[in-house]
């Protein structure tokens, strides 16, 4: 069975990370994004992959390259304008003519994708949505279905007193390919917003395929960070992330004898970790990070090839590629773009979003 992965949104929510990343791209615990869906498909022996681009395409397709050193076949179809979710698929309709398979593509999931097929095949679904339980919806897509999982109403971010449900719809679709007939050729088009409404209207039928499998949507910096730490807890069986292995680290990597590691923690290849610094789990380092003397990061994710000088203190934050933190700076509950400098001693305002190529400088020294 193919899938269409939609990789090609703007992520605006997640500025100030994809600024020069797309989304598909951000590293999590030091791999990229997409490649846990791309192999988590493989598992599911789903190894035909159509990437739905537009935003930073090349990025995406210079690392996949043809999917062989994934165990797939990828096949890259890019829009020229952005077209929305189910205009992105439409525009990759050459390559679909059986069922298939959509994912967003910001979506991380543990859903047994062969048992939601079976499922499918069992109703005789036009259309089959993955969802699952969440504690608040009322920012989410929710479903309402009968007792037999035929949906009957759609509800896009509720307000309190609409919610009914606390199912939503989980990025996930099995597509029969008659509904690409739904879909409006070179138009924006959107899944929730428009066609799945469209749909119902028109009775045909759409099942919900409920499962309490592990799922988070990167959609922003918070919930990124937290699937993260979802991983580096074991809340996923997509890592192989045992709690008597608390720390990883990377080849060629030097760690100086009193630097004190409480994990759990990911360090990438090739750090540097001077004296007495400290790094207290959940803590990710990507490849390439000099970390100096008397440094402490705490529940903290630093993309590679960021240097930190001597007494930093990073606290919940995200520190994407290339940044500089002089001595002395904190950063607190904050996210840092890429190729970012942040002065000697300066805080930063806790909260902060600092975008790409910032230079940060204390007042006296500007
Ligand atoms: P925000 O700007 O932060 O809302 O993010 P987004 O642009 O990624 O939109 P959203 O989170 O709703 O998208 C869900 C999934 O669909 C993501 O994987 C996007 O990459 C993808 N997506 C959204 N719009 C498009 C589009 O126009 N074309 C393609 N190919 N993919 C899209």
């Amino acid at each position: 069975m193919k899938v269409v992965i939609l990789a090609g949104g703007q992520a605006t929510r997640l500025l100030p990370l994809t600024s020069n990343t797309p989304k598909a791209m951000v590293p999590v615990l030091n791999i990229p994004f997409l490649e846990y869906v791309i192999r988590h498909l493989g598992r599911h022996r789903v190894t035909d992959v159509v990437l739905a681009q537009s935003h930073l395409a090349q990025t995406i397709t210079d690392y996949f390259l043809d999917g062989a050193r994934f165990g797939s076949q990828l096949t890259y179809v890019v829009e020229t304008v952005p077209l929305g979710t189910a205009g992105a698929v439409k525009n990759a309709a050459g390559y679909l003519d059986e069922t298939f398979l959509v994912l967003n593509g910001d979506t991380f999931t543990d859903l047994d994708i062969s048992a939601m097929i079976d499922f499918h095949r069992q109703t005789r679904a036009r259309l089959t949505i993955a969802c699952t339980p969440v504690e608040d919806p009322s920012s989410y897509g929710l479903i309402e279905t009968d007792g037999r999982s035929k949906i009957t109403r759609f509800l896009e971010k509720p307000e309190k007193s609409q919610i009914t449900t606390n199912m939503v719809n989980a990025g996930t679709y099995v597509v029969e390919p008659e509904v690409l007939e739904y879909i409006p050729a070179g138009t924006v088009f959107s899944f929730e917003r428009q066609l799945f409404p469209k749909l119902l209207e028109r009775g045909e039928p759409l099942y919900a395929y409920p499962s309490p499998a592990y799922w988070i949507d990167i959609g922003t910096p918070e919930k990124y960070h937290q699937l993260n730490r979802d991983l580096l807890s074991g809340k996923s069986n997509q890592y192989p992330f045992s709690s008597t292995q608390r720390v990883t680290i990377g080849e060629r990597s030097q760690i100086h004898a009193t630097a004190r590691i409480t994990g759990p923690a990911v360090i990438g290849d090739s750090c540097a970790i001077g004296a007495g610094v400290s790094l207290i789990g959940p803590v990710v380092i990507g490849p390439g990070c000099t970390i100096l003397e008397e440094t402490t990061i705490e529940d903290s994710i630093i993309w590679q090839d960021t240097r930190l000088e001597k007494q930093v203190y990073i606290k919940s934050s995200i520190v994407a590629s290339g940044c500089h933190l002089k001595s002395n700076s904190i950063v607190e509950n904050s996210v840092i773009g890429n190729n970012v400098t942040i002065d000697s001693g300066y805080q930063l305002k806790p909260g902060s979003k600092i975008g790409p190529g910032a230079v940060v400088k204390n007042a006296d020294n500007q």
